[in-house]
């Protein structure tokens, strides 16, 4: 006899993904762990996940959307300056979701019980990166991770 389908509650849903990335501040303080266990207890599914120490380059392309800003220069720098760790997430409202358990990018602003609250230090050294929008859960997830390596087990994903 098959075993029973590891994940039957994705099946014939429509899910949404989002990026996750645990920034190089909470590797590198020994966070990933936890912040890995909170995901889990959120009900996401780790669909794809890696440690990579990004180059410039990387960060710089990841990051486009902000090349205008002031702190540019900082967020890239900061973001290839030692390993993190991306992660494809998978959840019915996975993106509001996980904006709601990391808290506001701020950790100042950041309420009880959210990553930023527990683990950001600065609003440049935050800890843990969310995607804005379902559309871009599945752009940001492509640029780390090519679609044959993201388990999908199924689920027919919003990327739109
Ligand atoms: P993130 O969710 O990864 O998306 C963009 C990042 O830019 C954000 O988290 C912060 O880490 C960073 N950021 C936003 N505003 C500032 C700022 N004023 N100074 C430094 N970094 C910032």
């Amino acid at each position: 006899m098959f075993a029973a389908t590891p994940n039957p509650t994705n099946l014939n849903r429509r899910m949404e993904r989002t990026l996750a990335i645990i920034k190089p501040d909470a590797v590198a303080a020994g966070h990933a762990g936890k912040i890995i266990d909170r995901i889990l207890a959120e009900g996401f599914a780790i669909r794809a996940m890696k440690l990579v120490q990004l180059t410039r380059a990387e960060a710089e392309g990841f990051y486009a959307v902000h090349a205008a800003r002031p702190f540019f220069g900082e967020l890239t720098t900061f973001m290839s300056s030692a390993p993190c760790i991306p992660l494809v997430l998978e959840r019915e409202g996975a993106v509001a979701t996980w904006r709601e358990v990391i808290g506001a990018t701020n950790p100042a602003d950041a309420a009880e019980g959210t990553i930023r609250k527990q683990f950001a230090t600065s609003m440049g050294e935050n800890a843990v990166h969310g995607s804005d929008s379902p559309a871009n859960g599945v752009k940001e997830g492509r640029y780390f991770f090519p679609e044959h390596v993201i388990v999908a087990n199924g689920a027919d994903v919003i990327d739109a």
